[in-house]
């Protein structure tokens, strides 16, 4: 209510509490060049579209006189006491955004208690990062290098500077057909963004003919070349289940035999995602294949989902169809553009004020109450 009361004074709030305008405000601020990277999505943009009519399409269906005075909004993922169902996705080259980047955002979530999950293409090292936030909840994303000696020096620094739970994201072994960078020539790597963690690896720079400093250009190259590999299969898995000894989430798992091959693999967790609408044009929506996933695996693993949330409302709807917790990537992003740690931390807050008002009104005092009942699906 702190919102509602700043109005009793006059004042409102510096940012706006409908998420979805921040994107055309950062534009304003930042230009096309950066928000279109943020913005952007793979092919004509339907896959984004479509994780949006997904979620539109469903509608909660309220229940009434059941006591939602006392309320608690707390989830255990993980084995971790969170403080909501929420956790800030990894975005990576938040450089682009503010000069304050990712310890900004960082700070932002240990400030509100959702776990931070830092990128590997983050524009910051992750012991700076780990570094701003305290002992506060952080993850580590991995891409997952084609260079072995990279990815066991990546473990080792995200573990030893504090990282809990490993993400490997599955759905980008190549950078997607994105025509809003295409047309702009804008990808933040090639100017050396989004590179930190790789510069300042020893393995990464045992590859090198020459120091970063005597070659960027080779360095941005040989980065180009190993960050990703299309090559990888599922017995693979085993290598990261050797090298970490944290839980392992699998991030861009849309299909149920996937999400069954992860369990198989001893893996711990896997996240619904397309990547907001970023790799494969014409994919599934993230909401669509959420049911069928946590089918499949909901009694297996910890089932968590992103792509396309926006609003308090969303979140309820994604626990509604199996989700554990949700990630939330670009609407911080442009909180982040726009006002520096303040602004994601009044992202963070909207979203988790409007999540308890959502569910209070629908009927629930918290999010483990939220089940597949609770939804109607719009005729298309
Ligand atoms: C991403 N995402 C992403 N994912 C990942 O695993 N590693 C990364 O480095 C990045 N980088 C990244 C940059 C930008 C600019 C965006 C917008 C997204 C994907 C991200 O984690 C998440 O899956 C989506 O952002 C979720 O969709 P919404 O919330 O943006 O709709």
């Amino acid at each position: 209510y702190e919102i509602y009361l700043n109005g009793m004074t006059g004042a409102v709030p510096r940012l706006p509490t409908d998420l979805t305008r921040l994107e055309e405000l950062t534009e304003r601020r930042l230009g096309p060049g950066p928000v279109g990277y943020v913005a952007g999505s793979a092919g004509n943009g339907s896959t984004a579209r479509a994780n949006r009519a997904a979620l539109d399409r469903r509608r909660i269906v309220p229940r009434m006189l059941r006591d939602v005075h006392e309320r608690d909004l707390s989830v255990r993922v993980l084995g971790r006491d969170l403080p909501a169902p929420l956790a800030l996705a990894p975005v990576g080259v938040l450089s682009i955004m503010h000069p304050d980047a990712e310890p900004a955002a960082a700070r932002a979530a240990a400030a509100q208690g959702v776990p931070y999950i830092l990128s590997s293409a983050s524009s910051t090292p992750m012991e700076q990062v780990a570094e701003a936030m305290g002992d506060a909840e952080r993850w580590f994303q991995l891409y997952w290098a084609k260079d072995r000696e990279v990815t066991r020096s990546f473990l080792r620094r995200a573990w030893a500077s504090g990282y809990s739970v490993l993400v490997v994201t599955l759905d980008t072994p190549l950078l997607a057909w994105r025509p809003r960078d295409l047309d702009q020539a804008y990808l933040p790597f090639l100017h050396g963004v989004g590179t930190a963690n790789y510069f300042s690896d020893p393995a990464f720079r045992a590859g090198l003919a020459k120091p970063v400093h005597e070659d960027p250009n080779a360095a941005v190259m040989h980065f180009v070349g190993m960050f990703a590999d299309p090559g990888k299969t599922w017995p693979d898995l085993a290598f990261l289940r050797e090298n970490w000894d944290g839980p392992i989430v699998l991030k861009g798992v849309l299909h149920p035999d996937d999400a069954r091959l992860a369990a198989d693999a001893g893996m711990d967790g896997v996240v619904v995602s397309n990547h907001g609408g970023r790799q494969v044009a014409g994919s599934v929506a993230a909401a669509d294949a959420l049911p069928r996933v946590a089918e499949a695996v909901g009694d297996r693993l910890t089932v968590l989902f992103d792509s396309g949330i926006r609003s308090g409302d969303d979140i309820v709807k994604a626990l509604a169809l199996g989700a554990r917790a949700v990630l939330v990537g670009r609407p911080y992003a442009y909180g982040l553009g726009l006002d520096g740690q303040a602004g994601v931390e009044h992202v963070i807050r909207c979203l988790l004020a409007e999540l308890d008002l959502t569910l209070a009104l629908s009927g629930h005092t918290g999010p483990a109450g939220v089940g597949p009942d609770d939804l109607v699906e719009d005729a298309v």
